[in-house]
């Protein structure tokens, strides 16, 4: 996919799960009663309308139905979706159409009734591959119910990737290479290694907070990290973003949307989107709490809490942000036209100095390894 060429993406939250993991901050429910998919249907219908009539004649590139736990949809609920976003916009032939889907053998059970519905790569929450690590997490399958679901997977789509989080309490980076080895032997073209985030207000803030939930130090999680970069390597699936691992040709499109800054339209609750309306970009964000979403979809056709149009100086910085999560950086004058300056020379010269930056034999500027860690630093640097 060509970083210059315009790409339009649908991201659809669906926001329920079985139950919340502790380390968790993303808009996920836990409900007692049965969820009324038809009605969440007609209210994803509506609001995919009124979104497409702001932004008509879009080819859409891709589809990534995330969550929540997007693998407790009915397949139908899925295919009534995607038919919707077919009669707004037009889908590109080749669109990329990835669902997130939590790995136990229920969901498993329907992974052929997604792709019948058109899901062409499904993305597995599998997270660790010991059992006591699992239930630390709070997850609700085995390493081994995850690993079958994964084999399920393989047979049903055509593309796979897998998530796992790593800097776990008490792992050593020995212990990480055994399991990202083991990990990559199950791979298919992508995998997506996080490191534990303690997010606040989450349990594991509390546990975190009270000296019962220790994380590895900053030395112990730069060695982790390496560990990452060696191991993945050396398989042939090198980082393409600071965490996210493919074989060349194999990157998530969608998740390239984002980080190009390219176009995409958030629909349902919680979701954020990024459209060009009238020459200017507007940050788009929908009403979080699913029923009063629902709600506001029912009575005015959209669910939209946040409509805001970006200053070019706001549009510069997160072209910055996003683009230097990426191997491949960013074109300094795509930043240059966006913000109407360009970088700071002398900025540049000294992150690169320190061995934080490099610029490619194309003019491309990129965070260099030993930059990823502090990535947040660099762009705070760059942007200031
Ligand atoms: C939206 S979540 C969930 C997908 C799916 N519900 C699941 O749990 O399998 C996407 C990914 O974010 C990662 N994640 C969520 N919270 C995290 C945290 N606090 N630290 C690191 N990674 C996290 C997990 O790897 C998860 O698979
Ligand atoms: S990690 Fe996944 S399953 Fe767990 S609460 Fe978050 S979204 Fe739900």
């Amino acid at each position: 996919m060509a970083e210059n060429t315009p790409q339009f993406g649908v991201y659809l939250h669906w926001p329920f799960c079985l139950s919340k993991c502790p380390y968790c901050d993303f808009n996920s429910h836990v409900r007692r009663a049965a969820i009324d998919e038809p009605r969440f249907v007609r209210a994803f219908a509506a609001e995919i309308a009124s979104t497409a009539a702001r932004t008509p004649g879009r080819v859409v590139s891709s589809i990534f139905f995330g969550g929540g736990t997007p693998s407790l949809m009915q397949p139908e609920t899925v295919a009534a979706i995607l038919e919707a976003i077919a009669r707004h916009w037009t889908v590109a032939p080749d669109a990329e159409i990835t669902l997130e889907a939590n790995p136990t053998s229920v969901e498993a059970g329907r992974f052929r009734g997604y792709s019948a519905a058109g899901v062409n790569r499904v993305s597995l929450g599998v997270q660790a591959l010991d059992d006591r690590a699992l239930a630390e997490l709070g997850r609700l399958h085995s390493a081994r119910e995850a690993l079958d679901a994964v084999a399920i997977a393989r047979g049903a789509f055509e593309r796979i990737s897998f998530d796992l989080i790593y800097a776990r309490p008490q792992q050593t980076p020995r212990d990480w290479a055994n399991e990202l080895k083991r990990a990559l032997a199950e791979a298919g073209e992508h995998l997506s290694l996080y490191q534990l985030t303690i997010e606040p207000d989450t349990p594991f803030a509390a546990l975190h907070a009270s000296g019962k939930l220790k994380t590895p130090d900053d030395d112990s999680s730069r060695a982790l990290y390496d560990t990452t970069q060696e191991v993945c390597a050396a398989h042939g699936l090198p980082a393409y973003e600071i965490s996210n691992h493919a074989r060349p040709g194999a990157e998530s499109r969608h998740n390239l949307i984002y980080w190009r800054a390219h176009e995409y339209a958030g629909i349902g609750p919680g979701a954020h989107g990024r459209l060009d309306i009238d020459g200017a970009r507007h940050a788009t964000a929908t009403e979080k709490r699913p029923e009063a979403w629902l709600t506001a979809v029912e009575s005015k056709g959209h669910g939209l809490v946040t409509d805001d149009a970006l200053t070019r100086e706001e549009m510069a910085d997160e072209f910055l942000l996003m683009g230097l999560r990426l191997a491949e950086g960013i074109d300094p004058r795509r930043y240059a036209a966006l913000a109407g300056r360009v970088l700071d020379p002398v900025r540049i010269a000294a992150l690169q100095e320190n061995g934080l930056m490099e610029s490619t034999a194309e003019g491309r500027l990129r965070v260099s390894l030993p930059g990823f860690p502090v990535l947040d630093a660099v762009v705070a640097d760059l942007a200031a």
